[in-house]
């Protein structure tokens, strides 16, 4: 395998967590460029279950790398307790990297995005409450904390006074400094071992001729600079990220696969054209137990939607497609599939970049004939039911994209490679 990136090609939770283990077989290292613990990445072995956060989905795989990059943004106690908590199961960590350049998610970036959604009311965006906004936040304004801070006692003491005074003035938060840097400087001696310069570390496999796969989080609608702001994130889980969230340059990438699920959920506030309200949209929730592994929020569930896809297939460049969950169609009588939006008088093929034409456009629909079959259990694809290929190759159509990996259940064999 080359160097491959995987992102999200909708609203997140596609099933990344699940093909990221299956890929990691064919790799030396995987990375994370993104996001923090608002992420959710759910790998099912055996019927035992977990869920990633912070550690990047190849951990079940001994000896292969896994790496925290510098665009992904940490809170320490969540990590540790990731850590702890595979430990404990019998899972190996020896093999985690984390960046030395990561920033720190801290607990007043949390009380921060509390105070702010409040504020947004009814425009609230719906986050995941672990602080990643503030934290990007604080980056992007220069006075973030990085992991190498946690390790050095007059720093972090110097970038703490900076960040409390700040909270003080502006938010009116009153905080301990003494408390801070000593529960801060633990968490720095508990994590020392993995801390290294991440970006050197991948240059370095790949100068040895290693594969790397890069593991985005969240999905291309909610990146914060193309997806469908505000309503986004506050990194960017696009192809473009990696560059940036790692320290490779583009001429490093090989390869870039998107994931969609075999139709469409999103978390949180902000538009969604093909969301489906009623009895479908709640048989999609049910069957494909549609609940934020985050947050236990429910997801919102719509009809697959081929413009979305076509902008996911134009922003990250995607070479290929990996389509989870068909199964979770297997009863239905019919199945749509959005081709184009209704602007006013106007059909849109794609995805426009106008927030105020989100809200007001209607989905242009195909209605395909349902299979009415159990997928769950084809092992081959060749086995399919011939109405179920007709969809994929449908979907591949809209995408102009192949589809080279199908996931029909939770669990990790439950995948099938398409010719
Ligand atoms: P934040 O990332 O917690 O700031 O949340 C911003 C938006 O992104 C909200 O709509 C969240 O529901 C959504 N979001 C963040 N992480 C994920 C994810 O891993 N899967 C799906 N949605 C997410």
């Amino acid at each position: 395998m080359s160097n491959t990136v995987i992102v999200g090609a909708q609203w997140g939770d596609e099933g990344k967590g699940k093909i990221i283990d299956f890929l990691a077989k064919k790799v030396d290292a995987v990375v994370r460029f993104q996001g923090g613990s608002n992420a959710g990445h759910t790998v099912v072995v055996n019927n035992e279950k977990f869920i990633f956060h912070l550690i990047p989905s190849g951990i079940l795989h001994p000896g292969k790398k896994c790496i925290i990059g510098n665009g992904v943004v940490v809170d320490p106690k969540i990590l540790i307790a990731e850590i702890e908590d595979l430990k404990s199961r019998g899972i190996k960590v020896d093999d985690l990297y984390l960046s030395s350049q990561a920033h720190i998610v801290m607990p007043y970036h949390m009380e921060i995005e509390r105070l702010e959604e409040e504020q947004r009311g009814e425009g609230k965006i719906g986050t995941t409450k672990r602080g990643i906004g503030p934290a990007y936040t604080d980056k992007i304004a220069r006075r973030g904390i990085r992991v190498a801070d946690l390790l050095e006692r007059e720093t972090l003491t110097q970038k703490l006074k900076i960040n409390l005074e700040f909270l003080k003035n502006f938010y009116g938060l009153n905080l301990s400094l003494k408390n801070a840097l000593e529960e801060y400087l633990q968490y720095g001696r508990k994590l020392k071992r993995y801390i290294t310069d991440t970006s050197m570390l991948v240059y370095e496999l790949m100068r040895e001729g290693k594969n790397v796969l890069f593991e985005g989080a969240q999905g291309t609608l909610l990146d914060v600079d193309h997806g469908t702001y505000p309503y986004v994130t506050s990194s960017n889980p696009t192809a473009g990220g990696v560059c940036t969230g790692v320290g490779i340059g583009p001429t490093r990438i090989d390869k870039v696969l998107g994931v969609a699920k075999a139709y469409v959920t999103r978390v949180g506030e902000g538009p969604f054209p093909t969301e489906i309200k009623g009895e479908i949209g709640e048989i999609l929730k049910n069957r494909g137990k549609e609940y934020g592994s985050t947050t236990g929020r429910p997801r919102r569930c719509g009809w697959f939607d081929g413009v979305v896809l076509r902008y996911a297939v134009r922003i990250n460049g995607l070479d290929g497609l990996i389509l989870t969950k068909l199964d979770v169609l297997d009863t239905l009588d019919k199945i749509k599939i959005c081709v184009a939006y209704k602007y006013k008088h106007q059909v849109i093929r794609e995805f426009p970049s106008q927030p105020r034409i989100w809200q007001e456009c209607e989905p242009i629909y195909e209605e395909m004939e349902g299979w009415k079959e159990d997928t769950s259990k084809v092992t081959r694809s060749k086995d399919l039911p011939w109405k179920a290929k007709k969809y994929l190759k449908k979907i591949e159509e809209e995408g102009g994209v192949p589809i080279h990996l199908l996931s029909v259940g939770p669990q990790r064999g439950d995948l099938l490679v398409l010719d």
